[in-house]
């Protein structure tokens, strides 16, 4: 394994399946943590930068919950409009300037490569919290951490991803991320118009992995261990009317679990927000794992600002 003390964290693809496990497995040990009375030293004297210039509620909050829960400090600028960015200063100066005011650096950006560039001219590790519609490389550490914790492998399952496989970023992370194991099955489920992208499909291609499309989801559910639901990300058409065309094309609801029977083990993950795509009710039946992953994006947050800190 690569030392993680000052890596950047910038896309999923950068990670060894070694790696990975490593991680999920230090985020379980951050659990004592997370429920300690008293916030851990590991991080002391520590400060986060968090930048989010695309909206945020879980990948902002939780990484500052994880240096909080580590006795870290943090600095933030979670409305890009009262920063600078908003009298036109470019990132590169941003991230020029904010690194002598912290020890590690969280950004979400809507540009491709956005934390690449960061990266390229922090002096601090850069952690990649969302960059166009690309790359999600914390998100996907989270999901696999559920995933694992729930069946106790990842290795074998079946898994469908499913919604706005075009535009939405952490499915591909995931698919990448799922990519490293074995005797994996996905299952990418979209209309058409938002279809997993060819470039993703190649390299999935090529790393061997059994990959199938549908439009819908009823004739696998029942096969499923995992479904991924995914909100269409309206923001990111750059056609409105696109966007008209495939909005609320696709729902999953309690009487569409009721008729498709899934397996007793199935289970539903969605990286949230949602909008309308998993109904409320299905909140309440024993599949649903949405809450619980947000959750363990805390204890991966934890474990990744640990390590590339040094303190594990
Ligand atoms: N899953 C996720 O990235 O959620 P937020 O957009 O709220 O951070």
């Amino acid at each position: 394994m690569r030392p993680f003390k000052n890596r950047d964290i910038i896309s999923i693809k950068d990670f060894t399946r070694e790696e990975i496990d490593y991680i999920l497995e230090k985020s379980n040990e951050m659990e004592v943590h997370y429920k300690s009375d008293t916030p851990s030293m590991l991080l002391a004297g520590k400060i986060l930068g968090s930048l989010f210039f695309e909206p945020s509620t879980r990948t902002r909050l939780s990484f500052e919950s994880a240096m909080h829960k580590l006795g870290g400090r943090v600095i933030s600028v979670s409305n890009p409009e009262f920063s600078s960015a908003a009298k036109g200063e470019n990132l590169s100066d941003t991230i020029s300037c904010i690194q002598s005011y912290c020890d590690v650096i969280v950004i979400r950006h809507k540009l491709e490569g956005s934390s690449m560039l960061a990266a390229e001219v922090s002096n601090v590790p850069i952690i990649c919290g969302g960059s166009g519609t690309k790359e999600h490389p914390t998100q996907a550490l989270l999901d696999l951490l559920t995933i694992k914790n729930e069946f106790e492998k990842i290795d074998g399952l079946k898994i469908g991803l499913a919604g706005d496989l075009k535009y939405g970023r952490t499915v591909k992370s995931l698919a990448y991320a799922l990519s490293l194991y074995n005797n994996i099955e996905l299952y990418f489920i979209s209309p058409p118009l938002l279809k997993m992208r060819d470039d993703v499909l190649k390299s999935l291609n090529d790393s061997g992995i059994r990959y199938h499309e549908y439009e819908n989801v009823e004739p696998i559910l029942s096969k499923l261990d995992v479904l991924y639901a995914t909100r269409i990300q309206k923001e990111r058409f750059p056609d409105p009317s696109e966007y008209q065309k495939v909005s609320g094309s696709y729902r999953f609801d309690k009487k569409l679990f009721e008729r498709l029977k899934p397996k007793d083990t199935f289970i539903i993950m969605h990286p949230l927000p949602r909008v309308n795509e998993i109904g409320y009710e299905v909140d309440k039946m024993p599949y649903a794992r949405y809450f619980k992953q947000a959750y363990y994006g805390v204890l991966v947050r934890m474990a990744l600002l640990a390590l590339v800190l040094g303190k594990i």
